[in-house]
């Protein structure tokens, strides 16, 4: 019942010309996408435009890596959910385990920030994910269930739904080291045992994605647990191969 959903955030990387290239080879070594897997980028807010014009007439889409939590007004070097979905993007990034960590980002911004992204129809894709020491300490499950009742606390199922969860254990982020699939099953499955807690059935239909070093060697194994439902992708989705072979290990397993 669950679609599985490859995203790409590209994070700060590249400018226009490398944007361009990138999305030209992930088309040209991927013209046709199956219909069973969505398939997301989300490049700097610069390069925003230039891929919904480029993606126009794929089945690309196309996401921000992150957004403010007011509708306008002054608030110099921000971007609203209003203005993305005016430039056509269909879904934001929320709350990345680098966002909460560099620019001090906290659980209520990001519910707040959740809240704006719902009221524009923008599906926001929202990152939880323990520190090193959290997982040492063997605290994992309270942290991950903190930023997940947090983000969602007080929303009707019908705004539960439209949100895609990505659960990034930080110390796999960037590393090459990866959770075993059992560790992201775990996690996963405890994600979706809070959500079923709020709003019942309607959790079997909220997307969990895994993010942390997901490449092609590791795709399938990640992918065939049966509580993740996508990757979302830092380095890899930055080599259109890796991101396409991804893509194809998804179809092939759904
Ligand atoms: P890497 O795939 O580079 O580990 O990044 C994961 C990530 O942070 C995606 O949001």
């Amino acid at each position: 019942m669950r679609k599985f959903l490859i995203a790409g955030n590209w994070k700060m990387n590249g400018g226009a010309e490398f944007a361009s290239d990138l999305l030209s080879s992930i088309k040209e070594h991927k013209p046709a996408i199956s219909e069973d897997v969505d398939v997301l980028v989300c490049p700097p807010f610069i390069s925003l435009s230039m891929a919904i014009d480029q993606l126009h007439e794929t089945d690309l889409l196309v996401g921000a890596q992150n957004m403010h939590q007011a509708d306008e007004g002054a608030f110099t070097g921000e971007i609203s959910a209003k203005m993305l979905v005016e430039a056509g993007c269909s879904y934001v990034i929320l709350g990345h385990s680098e966002r909460r960590a560099y620019f001090h980002e906290t659980d209520q911004l990001i519910h707040e920030k959740t809240k704006n992204a719902l009221a524009h129809d923008l599906a926001p894709v929202v990152c939880v994910g323990e520190l090193l020491e959290e997982r040492k300490s063997g605290d994992h499950f309270n942290v991950v269930k903190g930023q997940v009742q947090a983000a969602f606390d007080g929303l009707s199922s019908e705004e539960a739904v439209q949100i895609v969860v990505a659960y990034e254990p930080v110390w796999a982020i960037g590393t090459g080291e990866t959770a075993s699939p059992e560790q992201a099953q775990e996690m996963h499955a405890f994600i979706r045992s809070i959500l079923k807690e709020h709003f019942g059935e309607i959790a079997d239909a909220i997307r969990i994605l895994y993010g942390g070093s997901m490449k092609p060697g590791n795709a399938g194994e990640l992918l065939q647990q049966p509580d993740v439902d996508g990757g979302l992708i830092g380095g890899a989705s930055l080599d259109a191969e890796s991101f396409v072979s991804i893509i194809t290990t998804a179809e092939s397993l759904s």
